[in-house]
């Protein structure tokens, strides 16, 4: 494998930015979270962005931080869960990335983000229904993005990273 990007990808709680870590750690790669991009770019938080500025305004900002690294190799790319949402940025980090998908069922997602108010989207009285809801929209999105799918309930971050490490290197 030429030092293609790996990029991660699937819903909110799936583990992709601890596991993207991890895995950086492991191939000698370096990891690039676009939330924290865009957090760096705006110089405030998600949270700060959907609650003062919108979805649509974060969404913009998002498909910006897909441009500004999808041209680079070397990289994990810690993806925020939407990125699905707009082809064009599957396509763009397809270009020089192997697109892998972490899937998680609503359960465990609402067990891994139920104590963390970082999500606005999450921001809700049910947050397991809405996560539900949420997750049945993105799956055909994940799925048909996904060139790679490795499960992630009951797994460790560990166990996740050295699957797909080892996926990866018999290429
Ligand atoms: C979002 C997921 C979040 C973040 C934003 C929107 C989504 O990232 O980008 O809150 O639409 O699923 P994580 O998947 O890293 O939580």
């Amino acid at each position: 494998m030429s030092r293609r990007n790996i990029v991660l990808i699937g819903f909110m709680g799936s583990g992709k930015s601890l596991t993207a870590k991890r895995l950086a750690d492991l191939l000698k790669y370096e990891v690039v979270s676009l939330d924290e991009l865009i957090e760096a770019r705006e110089g405030r938080s998600i949270k700060q962005i959907f609650e003062e500025s919108g979805e649509g305004y974060f969404r913009d900002r998002e498909r910006e931080a897909v441009q500004e690294v999808a041209d680079r190799t070397g990289l994990v790319i810690d993806c925020g869960g939407g990125i699905v949402l707009n082809p064009q940025n599957i396509a763009r980090l397809k270009a020089k990335g192997i697109v892998v998908h972490l899937n998680v069922s609503a359960q465990w997602a609402y067990k891994r983000v139920k104590n963390k108010q970082t999500r606005p989207l999450l921001n809700t009285k049910d947050p397991l229904g809405r996560i539900s809801e949420l997750l049945k929209e993105r799956q055909p999105f994940y799925a048909q993005a996904a060139d790679l799918t490795f499960e992630t309930d009951g797994k460790t971050v560990e166990e996740v990273a050295r699957e797909i490490s080892s996926r990866l290197s018999h290429d």
